[in-house]
């Protein structure tokens, strides 16, 4: 694993986003000023904890947000229960939950509850799994939570302008039996383009974005706030479940000074590592629960810095320690989490299916260095077509059109599937397949070390990821690209389980 996380390193820094573009991609000065500056030491603590199990209604509505901080104004958003993120909704392993959506937005929408094993028909995909809510207009989503951990909704339509407004909440199903914390804390990180009356800029859904790493914005947000410091307790053990809400920015975190210990990805158990000096990668839409024993002195303080795009390195939030200590050493109780309920992948006799990412800006060069493109021999003159029609990147060899086509891959129920995928562009990708999880089971033909289940796995430029899961679930199921600017110009597919 050591040697495997350096060349991903190595790997992260260099292709992140190519140098040439990072002026555009620099956090605003406000952000900054607000995260290092706040004298205020307040919790970001019960930030998003606005709802238990009990929710039964989410509305969706314009609403105003104090996402910069003062002296900024608020910003319009879009928003559930008009707050950013929505209500944390909260349920036990095996519960069901019951929600009635309505859509008060001038645009139709749906509710996609991402990570999910769920029926096809609450899976919020418009058109293919359901008809959109239009204005006015309500739809109520009923499934049981088969699996505990970190999940979160969002809308499925128009993603990159309803999410990017603000629809976005953590959907959080707690163990039966949860591991010991003193404190269970969700922070949904997300990254807004503001203008300088920290407005959203709207701009959706252009091609500059959308060719190359999505709508990277320039103002962070920590539970729809900009970064107020975490007051902790020396002693304390917290269980910070982490998900990254944006659009299309990486997070790549370094706690200074502590060393958290992952417990889940995506919501699912893995054995529960350190991960030295590696950093806590999230591409959009993935979730990491961490556990943090707090073991700083009374008064002193650190930095949490996301340095993903490393010469945009920039401190996200700080960690500041109370005067009364908890505890002088670090609680001894165990920080693995029971199994979730996924069937074991067959890799006696699976399904083997390749699967081809192409496309973006210097995708030629990097289809030259990969050796060749199946059938894919294009010049400059079917770019310029490409991004005239907003059709910018390809799934074997296929850019898709909103969300009904015809399956990039049909599968028997039951079956279970390798997918090898291969990343021939210049640019990483969080890929998402719906209404299963899978494991990793390589990289660039290195078997992981922890088979760690997702259902959201970062490709990075030129990488080959393997990812293999029981076909399980029947219906018509979405798998696509998490930079939701990348979604919509074509990265995404349908894979069939009949
Ligand atoms: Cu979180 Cu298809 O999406
Ligand atoms: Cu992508």
């Amino acid at each position: 694993m050591r040697r495997v996380a350096a060349r991903m390193l190595e790997a992260y820094s260099t292709e992140g986003i190519p140098m040439r573009h990072q002026h555009a991609y620099s956090i605003n000065r406000r952000t900054f000023l607000a995260s290092v500056g706040s004298a205020a030491v307040g919790s970001l603590l019960p930030g998003g904890r606005l709802a238990y199990g009990g929710q039964r209604r989410l509305v969706l509505a314009e609403a105003d947000a104090d996402l910069a901080g003062s002296p900024h104004p608020r910003t319009r958003v879009w928003a559930f229960n008009g707050r950013v993120p929505g209500p944390e909704l909260r349920f036990k392993q095996g519960d069901r939950l019951a929600i009635e959506v309505e859509n008060r937005l001038p645009q139709e929408t749906t509710v996609h509850w991402h990570g999910i094993r769920l029926p096809n028909a609450m899976d919020g995909v418009p058109h293919l799994t359901q008809k959109p809510i239009g204005p006015g207009e309500t739809f109520t989503y009923a499934f049981d939570l088969p699996d505990a951990g970190t999940y979160w909704y969002h809308p499925h339509m128009m993603s990159a302008e309803q999410v990017g407004r603000g629809l976005y909440g953590a959907l959080i199903v707690e163990e039966r039996k949860p591991i010991r914390v003193d404190r269970d804390v969700t922070w949904v990180l997300d990254d807004w383009r503001l203008d300088d009356n920290a407005q959203v800029d709207d701009g959706f859904g252009n091609m500059m974005d959308a060719s190359h790493a999505g709508r990277i914005g320039n103002t962070i947000t920590i539970n729809g706030r900009a970064p107020e410091p975490f007051t902790v307790r020396r002693g304390e053990r917290v269980r910070l479940r982490l998900i990254n809400a944006a659009n299309a920015r990486i997070f790549g975190l370094e706690f200074a000074g502590h060393e958290p210990t992952v417990i889940a990805y995506d919501g699912h158990p893995v054995d529960p590592h350190a991960l030295g000096s590696d950093r806590i990668v999230l591409g959009p839409a993935m979730r990491i629960d961490l556990v943090i024993d707090m073991m700083g002195k009374p008064g002193e303080r650190f930095t949490v810095t996301d340095s993903f795009y490393r010469r945009l390195t920039y401190p996200l939030v700080d960690v500041v320690y109370e005067t009364e200590p908890l505890r002088d050493r670090p609680l001894d109780a165990p920080t693995a989490l029971p199994p979730n309920t996924m069937p074991e992948p067959d890799l006696s006799n699976p399904l083997h299916h390749d699967v081809l990412f192409q496309g973006g800006m210097m995708s030629m060069m990097i289809e030259r260095e990969m050796g060749g493109s199946p059938g894919m021999g294009r010049g400059m003159g079917s770019m310029m077509e490409m991004m005239r029609s907003g059709r910018v990147w390809r799934i074997n060899g296929v850019a898709s059109v909103g969300h009904v086509m015809k399956p990039m891959l049909t599968v028997e129920h039951g079956r279970t599937v390798v997918m090898a995928m291969t990343n021939m562009t210049a640019w990483p990708h969080p890929m998402h397949l719906h209404g299963h999880a899978f494991r990793v089971i390589s990289r660039n033909g290195q078997p992981t070390r922890f088979r760690e289940w997702q259902d959201t796995v970062l490709m990075l430029a030129r990488e080959r990821v393997e990812i293999a899961f029981v076909a399980d679930n029947p219906g018509d199921w979405m798998f696509h690209c998490h930079i939701l600017e990348h979604q919509a110009a074509g990265m995404m597919g349908v894979i069939r389980v009949a």
